[in-house]
């Protein structure tokens, strides 16, 4: 039986260009930062993000990391969306390590606003954390954050001497999706990272982008943490391949989302949020059953599912082409819940 991989974009393997493009790459000691290929992305990062400077961390969790141990700080908190990959998925790694006590607000879709934020800041009392940033996550959930929210986070973050982290993990599949660019939509963060790794299939690899203060701060926290990788110009290849080949194909992924979306929605037993479904990636719930029994049932007919909460997820990937696409929606369209158990 063939299975279809939908439970991440983080699951797609190198494709035999990105390999080529590893094997041939010019390498260094990135620690003594001369390894040209990591140089060159770093300075694809600064452009594409308009920041001064971006710098390749082996991960979105190490970039993220990075910037809220530098931005957030022992004794802080931080204000940050209630579902956000930081608070939900990096195993506490900012109070643990960055020192900073994560304040998780609920908003619809984890989409912030000033009036979220609002009577949330708390400064200059000695007995109480200090508030310093605020973070953001776009895409969140496949969601594209609205420009005019991250404008209304950004002013109310000047005015309330806070700065601002965006964890663009799929911010590309927001510039694909909107039409806004990286750059645009990164002038309302202090500090950026995105991902290589996940919708634009290079094997590993983030870049953590900012001024050119914070990015030295950032190589030695980097170091610290031990994320100083020598010879990681091998890796940086696989990075620009996938900024030069990738980014306008995550338009076919965000086809295909829609597509299995729109068959989920006809389905009677699946309810699917579809106007939610904004580029990759898919969530719906099946009344009766957990979304960890239809994560079960679904890989019993070759479809490969993850749950998020209570919540079945599905996500289109550079592995899944036009034709496994419509497999899945034929595989969706047959499918009884509870038939399989
Ligand atoms: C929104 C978001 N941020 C950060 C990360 C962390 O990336 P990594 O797995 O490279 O640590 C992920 C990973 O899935 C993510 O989805």
């Amino acid at each position: 039986m063939k299975l279809f991989d939908l439970r991440s974009d983080t699951i797609t393997k190198p494709t035999q260009a990105m390999r080529k493009a590893m094997y041939e790459a010019e390498v260094g000691d990135d620690v003594y930062r001369e390894d040209p290929t990591t140089n060159r992305l770093e300075q694809m990062g600064a452009e594409l993000s308009g920041k001064e400077r971006s710098l390749f961390v082996s991960s979105g969790s190490m970039g993220n990391l990075i910037s809220l141990y530098i931005n957030g700080g022992r004794s802080n908190e931080i204000l940050a969306a209630a579902n956000s990959h930081i608070i939900q998925h990096e195993i506490g790694s900012v109070a643990a390590i960055a020192g900073a006590l994560p304040i998780g607000l609920e908003a619809p879709r984890g989409i912030l606003n000033s009036s979220l934020l609002e009577g949330k800041v708390k400064q200059g009392a000695y007995d109480m954390a200090t508030t310093t940033l605020v973070e953001v996550e776009n895409t969140i959930g496949g969601f594209c954050y609205p420009l005019e929210n991250l404008e209304e986070i950004k002013d109310f973050s000047d005015s309330h001497n806070l700065l601002v982290h965006m964890d663009g993990a799929r911010i590309f599949n927001a510039q694909i999706a909107t039409g806004i660019s990286v750059k645009t939509y990164a002038k309302y963060a202090d500090t950026l990272t995105f991902c290589l790794s996940k919708g634009l299939g290079a094997p590993v690899g983030s870049l953590l982008c900012g001024n050119k203060t914070f990015i030295d701060k950032a190589l030695t926290i980097r170091k610290m943490l031990g994320g100083g990788i020598r010879q990681s110009g091998i890796l940086a290849a696989a990075g620009i391949y996938a900024l030069e080949h990738h980014v306008d194909r995550l338009q076919e992924d965000h086809a295909h989302a829609k597509a299995i979306a729109a068959t989920l929605g006809k389905t009677g037993w699946a309810q699917v949020d579809l106007e939610g479904v904004q580029t990759n990636i898919i969530f719906f719930t099946v009344k009766g059953y957990t979304a960890k029994d239809i994560v079960k049932q679904l890989e019993t007919i070759g479809i490969l599912a993850n749950n998020e909460g209570n919540l079945v997820r599905l996500v289109t990937n550079l592995d899944l082409n036009d034709e496994d696409t419509d497999s899945v929606c034929k595989l969706l369209s047959s499918f009884t819940p509870g038939k399989q158990s």
